[in-house]
């Protein structure tokens, strides 16, 4: 559904932050993005969005066979993919009603029955419709964060960390959330720290380091991997580990 081949971007021309990425989601699926802080991850989600400007410098994105390389962000959300991203991105003077609609601005006319599925699904964000985003728990901004990004009805929802900082039950709050949008056909790409509740949820997985994939497998071969438990599992938040470590990518089929 969506394939990045060999992507280079950064943020300078100085710089490379992805050193040939590539990657899938297939449709209907959850994939995750594991990796150290600094390693890409985000940047993955902004060059899969148009976020920065005249990248990628190589390499290609396409979503359901329709290249989305250089289009401009709007067209991109508008061809189904909504991002929900780091730090949430919340207008915290504005209220949740507000902010979820902001996210419905390619689809008017649809906005109310989505709004209220939305609604339906966070049942907390109802009674807090008319609240200041601002004044919300952090796993209350998250949910809004989630239902702005559902208010584009979109079929594929890319997820930046959408669990960090947020209390346990926040956290088991948010990846039930997940479940049940991709359970309902959206399929997801989910970049998290929590990289143990991730692999559970996740049918396939990338692990990202310095800008390059050093490792993929479903979610089951990435628990077991000794590697990944060292580094990535029992942790939740993970430091950065060195150069080298994955040298070889290693494919499982
Ligand atoms: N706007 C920017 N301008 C210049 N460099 C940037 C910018 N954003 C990120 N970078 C650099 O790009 C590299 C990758 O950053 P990125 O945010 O993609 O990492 P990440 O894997 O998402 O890390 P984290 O887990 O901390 O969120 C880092 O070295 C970072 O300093
Ligand atoms: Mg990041």
């Amino acid at each position: 559904m969506l394939k990045l081949e060999n992507i280079e971007a950064g943020y300078t021309r100085q710089t490379i932050v992805l050193r040939g990425v590539s990657l899938e989601v297939p449709q209907g699926k959850i994939v995750t993005l594991l990796g150290a802080n600094g390693a890409g991850k985000s940047t993955t989600l902004k060059t899969i969005m148009g976020l920065i400007d005249d990248e990628p410098r190589k390499g290609s994105v396409t979503f359901q066979g329709n290249t989305l390389t250089h289009k401009d962000t709007e067209s991109i959300a508008r061809s189904g993919i909504a991002l929900v991203p780091e730090g949430r991105g919340m207008f915290k003077d504005l209220t949740v009603f507000e902010n979820l609609m902001l996210g419905a601005y390619h689809h008017t006319a649809t906005a109310q029955s989505t709004l209220q599925d939305v609604l339906k699904r966070f049942p907390r964000l109802e009674e807090r419709k008319n609240q200041h985003a601002g004044t919300l728990s952090g796993g209350e901004q998250q949910m809004v964060a989630i239902g702005r990004a559902l208010m584009s009805r979109p079929k594929l929802i890319l997820l930046d960390e959408p669990s960090l900082g947020l209390a346990p039950k926040f956290v088991q709050e948010v990846f039930n959330a997940i479940a049940s949008i991709n359970a309902e056909g959206v399929s997801v790409m989910l970049i998290e720290q929590n990289a143990k509740k991730a692999l559970e949820i996740a049918d396939y997985a990338y692990v990202l380091e310095h800008g390059r994939i050093v490792l993929e497998g479903t979610g089951a071969e990435l628990r077991e991997n000794e590697n990944v438990k060292e580094l990535y599992l029992g942790m939740t938040h993970v430091p950065d580990s060195g150069v080298g470590r994955f040298r070889r990518k290693r494919r499982w089929n």
